[in-house]
């Protein structure tokens, strides 16, 4: 099964600056994504590429909700319908006539996967916090203290350990750190200070 999306370009330049409101993405978040597991992770992301939006770049408060919105919204179709993983959300997000920056970097979460590569800073970011934020996650529920004394020196022995976390794929972490020209150690000091903040229900 391809998840190719076979093309590059996505939504209306036209409609740049168009993003759902807080309540309707939550709304289709809540209606789309029925796993609690899936959801965690959704979460998770959205409130790092939130917090790298504000801290790193700098954005203003429309440009943070862009990239909490990308991350919130990122694997939406993924829990109820895996063959359409991308396709579905993006087709959705075109239709209600969203940012294509959105779309684009939805598009490029996985370059091996969808065939996009990550062209822009929300693009790059979302691509290098996807997969260890998820494997940093498995590890804090392993700790007896969760986030709470972790340090880069445990996440790296679980990277290097093939059997934790098996369907993580440790070269798509370093690819995606290289392509966002960030060191994996400082990637990792980040997900470990701001994940710990993400409340989840
Ligand atoms: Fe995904
Ligand atoms: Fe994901």
């Amino acid at each position: 099964m391809s998840l190719k999306l076979k093309r590059n370009i996505f939504g209306d330049p036209a409609n740049k600056g168009n993003l759902l409101t807080r309540d309707a993405a939550m709304q289709l978040f809540q209606e789309w994504v029925l796993n609690p597991k899936l959801q965690v992770h959704m979460l998770q992301v959205a409130y790092l590429m939130k917090s790298w939006a504000l801290e790193k770049e700098k954005l203003d408060e429309k440009g943070q909700w862009m990239w909490e919105m990308s991350g919130l919204l990122h694997d939406a179709d993924w829990d109820q319908w895996p063959d359409l993983h991308c396709i579905k959300i993006i087709e959705h997000l075109e239709s209600l006539q969203i940012d294509p920056d959105v779309m684009h970097a939805i598009a490029s979460h996985g370059p091996n996967h969808f065939g996009v590569d990550p062209i822009n800073n929300m693009d790059k970011m979302l691509f290098a916090f996807d997969e260890l934020s998820g494997l940093i996650h498995a590890y804090s529920l392993m700790r007896p203290n969760g986030y709470d004394g972790m340090d880069i020196k445990g996440v790296k022995k679980r990277l290097k350990e093939k059997s934790f976390a098996a369907n993580v794929s440790r070269e798509e972490i370093q690819d995606a750190a290289n392509r966002a020209g960030i060191l994996l150690d400082d990637l990792i000091t980040f997900i470990i200070t701001h994940q710990a903040d993400v409340t989840t229900k």
